[in-house]
């Protein structure tokens, strides 16, 4: 990790990027966002639209017992070799020291030891890992792997922490670089005090409810657009620093397809079943039947035998998905114009996370200019292995700006920039076996575990 990420700030984030906006100017363009914002909190404030949660009133036990319908239910048609953990791959908590993070699919698979225990990773570990134990897509693990690569860790090593790095810095849960604000069971980093990383009690409550609403009782799709629509409305009405850059926000919106396309037990949409069973497990959500909360416990596979996707999920899949079934059920405003018009698809989508590599290096090396250049160098080498370059995509020549328009002061108090002491006593690895966020951090909620 270089020192001087320590030392970086986001608003340095490519401030000359004029134009970005087709032909609207900034000021227009700020204009429609904070109208599109008001229309959105007036909207939230109308009685139907604060149902939201209130479908969670009574038993949360009630709930799981109404999901619990598919229990120990195995997907139909699966190949045996897709059964997961493959012999030699054994489950063990994570001890004292070992880093996990923001993202379950990757602290499960270190659970198991496809990936370092320690939490300390490779690209090329984590290319495989992710293949292996979960059928994705090289090119989609590769856009993944080179934002966290870049600025969340080392470059010379291709190396990242799961969670925090050695001294609290770096590792995935660092803000607003591959973690973001609205995901699908996790609070946002200003509400939740720093806490962006631990399973949200609260959350999982509200996803369970909403796969009580699925037809089939499962963590479909649509399941997951309600979570983000709701998700969506709580960060835009409580958290004034929602932040949402490029990447980071294309990742986040993707998370929740992850869901059911990822943690199906089998091929989502060819037999497979997202099931309670198979996502609390792989989650780490553990039901307290007497209160009803959630504990987040290491994730692990369900042990009564879970089959991986037999075919790959890749980027265009996934990025199709999150703008077509998830992004559409709440559109947040974006810095992207495709994105207010309801328009954004995959290709345009890739097409701003290449581009969006030109904001994100300098940010990651502090404007060395030889540094970032070697950096940049390296991000598109890796893209350009997979088939993700620009020219290959047709990707317009102008560059992006970053999302000055939710998050117009980044040094003020609560931003990444300005950090409340409160926020940094959060900031570590994941500490389990304890209960999250049982109820909405309205407010910065600095002490929430329980
Ligand atoms: C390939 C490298 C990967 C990297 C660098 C990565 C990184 C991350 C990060 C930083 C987050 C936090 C995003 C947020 O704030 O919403 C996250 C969340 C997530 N990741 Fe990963 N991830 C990777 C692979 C995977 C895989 C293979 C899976 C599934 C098997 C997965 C499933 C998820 C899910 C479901 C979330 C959302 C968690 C929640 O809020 O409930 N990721 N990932």
């Amino acid at each position: 990790m270089k020192a001087s990420l320590l030392l970086l700030g986001l608003p340095a984030l490519g401030l000359a990027y004029p134009g970005m906006m087709g032909d609207m100017s900034r000021e227009e363009a700020l204009q429609m966002l904070r109208e599109k914002r008001d229309a959105e909190l007036v909207a939230e404030s109308q009685p139907e639209k604060r149902q939201i949660l209130s479908g969670l009133v009574g038993s949360v036990s009630q709930l799981v017992s109404d999901v619990g319908g598919l229990l120990g239910s195995v997907a139909s048609s699966v190949d045996p070799a897709d059964k997961r953990p493959e012999p030699g791959y054994t489950y063990k908590d994570p001890v004292s020291g070992d880093s996990r993070g923001p993202c379950p699919g990757l602290n499960l698979l270190a659970n198991y030891g496809y990936l370092p225990r320690n939490g300390h990773v490779t690209f090329s570990e984590v290319l495989d890992a992710t293949a292996r134990g979960f059928n994705m897509g090289a090119d989609l693990a590769t856009v993944l792997l080179v934002f966290a690569v870049l600025t969340d860790g080392d470059i010379p090593t291709e190396s990242f922490w799961l969670g925090s790095g050695p001294g609290k810095v770096g590792g995935l849960e660092r803000h607003s670089t591959v973690e973001a604000d609205i995901s699908p069971n996790r609070e946002d980093f200003y509400i939740g005090c720093g806490d962006n990383h631990h399973l949200s009690s609260r959350l999982f409550q509200q996803n369970v409810y909403y796969a009580t609403q699925d037809p089939n009782k499962q963590f479909s799709l649509d399941c997951m657009s309600k979570q983000w629509a709701a998700n969506g409305k709580f960060s835009v009405k409580h958290n004034p620093y929602l932040y949402y850059f490029p990447f980071p926000s294309i990742v986040a919106t993707a998370a929740f397809n992850f869901y059911p396309n990822f943690f199906s037990n089998g091929t989502y949409g060819a037999g497979g079943v997202a099931n309670y069973e198979s996502i609390s497990s792989i989650i780490g959500a553990k039901l307290n039947k007497n209160t009803g909360q959630f504990e987040y416990v290491p994730e692990r596979w369900p042990v009564q035998g879970w089959y991986r996707r037999s075919t790959e999920y890749g980027a265009v899949q996934a990025l199709t998905e999150a703008f077509t079934r998830i992004y559409p059920s709440y559109p947040v405003s974006m810095v992207f114009p495709q994105a207010q018009g309801g328009t954004l698809d995959a290709k345009t989508a890739l097409c701003y996370i290449y581009q969006g590599l030109n904001s994100v290096t300098p940010l990651a090396l502090a404007g060395e200019e030889q540094a970032a250049a070697a950096g940049i160098t390296w991000a598109l080498s890796k893209l350009l292995a997979v088939g993700l370059d620009g020219t290959t995509l047709g990707c317009p020549a102008s560059t992006l700006s970053p999302n000055t328009y939710l998050y117009p002061n980044a040094t003020n108090k609560g931003g990444p920039l300005n950090e409340p002491a409160s926020v940094a006593a959060n900031i570590g690895s994941n500490v389990y076996y304890k209960t999250y966020f049982t109820s909405a951090p309205t407010t910065p909620k600095c002490s929430h575990s329980s």
